[in-house]
């Protein structure tokens, strides 16, 4: 008897003392377990007899009950005393600024094919992509630059030290190697974009040795210059956003189109930039032509039968003239500020409308 009281008393202030679940789990076992103090006295019960059995087993139940309830009662305690720390040390301040390292913006090469691609795909474009080292087949001779050709130097080229199937390696010096690798491969009728990295030996002001292009290949019975025509209106028109761009197509010459044609457009160069749409200064934007027959040939197409036109832009420089950008060295420089200033939001993409200045 005077064990149990003794023995309750000292449960009882350890349940009051433990500072921790762990250590109120290890009082719980010592005295409820399954070989607790407790347990172990109930099982001597059956010794004793008729009263005593009686009193000792009522003095051993409320025992129990006491202990049951200060375990429970302080593991409350603990578990509210852990959630308070937990919060205080999990608070929040609203007031604090969101950091700014996690603002990133899209970039204007990015926007701008972002762009191009929304506008051809309403016109029925699919993307393409090619490889950026290319073979000399598909990147000249396909396209009718035959080997040793002055029309090669055009193209100042970035050639490599490997070789496949025999065929010298080099960067691509444009995107119409995919017209070839798309014609090869796919059925007409074609409608594709290609937009993608270039390379050319060449460096200053207005050059970069790598550069975006996107490619606009056509093939279809019965295509003709005025789809062409029409087409690159419409393009124009809408990634300006001028309705009745004044648009000059002149005479030139690509190896792969015939006829060939440089593409300008009409502006007014202003003491605040430039004004797209409106004067009488012309700027040329890009490159086109009807495909040139022995192209289609080299891709096992009947020029008899199947006709296209192909079209190649220089991405910096449309994106230039859109977002009034006076330098192209900056697209590469990874400049944070020029990046803050000319980049987009994800939210405008596509097309977000800037002035030109
Ligand atoms: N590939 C030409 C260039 O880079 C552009 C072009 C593409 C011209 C398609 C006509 C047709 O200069």
């Amino acid at each position: 008897m005077t064990d149990l009281v003794t023995f309750l008393q000292q449960t009882l202030k350890a349940a009051e003392e433990a500072s921790t679940p762990e250590a109120l789990d290890e009082i719980r076992v010592s005295a409820l377990g399954k070989k607790g103090f407790l347990t172990e006295q109930m099982k001597t019960l059956g010794q004793l007899d008729g009263d005593a059995r009686k009193i000792q087993g009522q003095e051993l139940n409320k025992a129990k009950g006491e202990i049951a309830k200060a375990l429970d009662v302080k593991k409350q305690a603990l578990d509210a005393a852990a959630l308070d720390e937990k919060l205080k040390s999990e608070s929040i301040d609203v007031t604090l600024q969101p950091s700014p390292a996690l603002k990133g913006s899209v970039h204007p090469i990015s926007q701008t094919i972002e762009e191009i691609v929304e506008i051809f795909g309403k016109m029925g474009f699919n993307v393409a992509e090619g490889p950026d080292i290319e073979d000399d087949f598909h990147n000249f001779e396909a396209l009718n630059f035959p080997k040793g050709h002055p029309a090669r130097e055009m193209q100042d080229t970035f050639y490599l030290n490997k070789t496949h199937d025999d065929q010298p390696m080099v960067l691509r010096t444009h995107t119409s190697p995919v017209q070839i690798r798309t014609m090869l491969t796919e059925e007409a009728p074609i409608r594709i974009i290609v937009p993608g990295r270039t390379y050319r030996c060449d460096h200053d002001a207005t050059h970069s040795p790598m550069f975006h292009q996107v490619e606009g290949l056509v093939i279809e019975k019965g295509i003709h210059m005025g789809h062409l025509k029409a087409t690159l209106k419409s393009f124009c028109e809408q990634f300006f956003g001028v309705t009745d761009l004044p648009m000059r197509f002149r005479p030139s010459f690509f190896p792969f189109t015939e006829p060939s044609v440089e593409v300008d457009i009409g502006c007014k160069k202003t003491d605040k930039g430039l004004e797209i749409g409106a004067g009488e200064d012309w700027l040329e934007i890009l490159g086109a032509g009807m495909v040139h027959p022995n192209v289609l040939k080299n891709c096992g197409l009947n020029p008899q039968e199947h006709q296209g036109f192909a079209f190649g832009v220089g991405l910096e420089r449309i994106s230039m003239l859109k977002y009034g950008m006076p330098d192209l060295r900056p697209f590469f420089e990874s400049d944070m500020r020029w990046l803050e200033y000319y980049g987009f939001s994800h939210q405008d993409m596509p097309s977000k409308e800037r002035s030109v200045s």
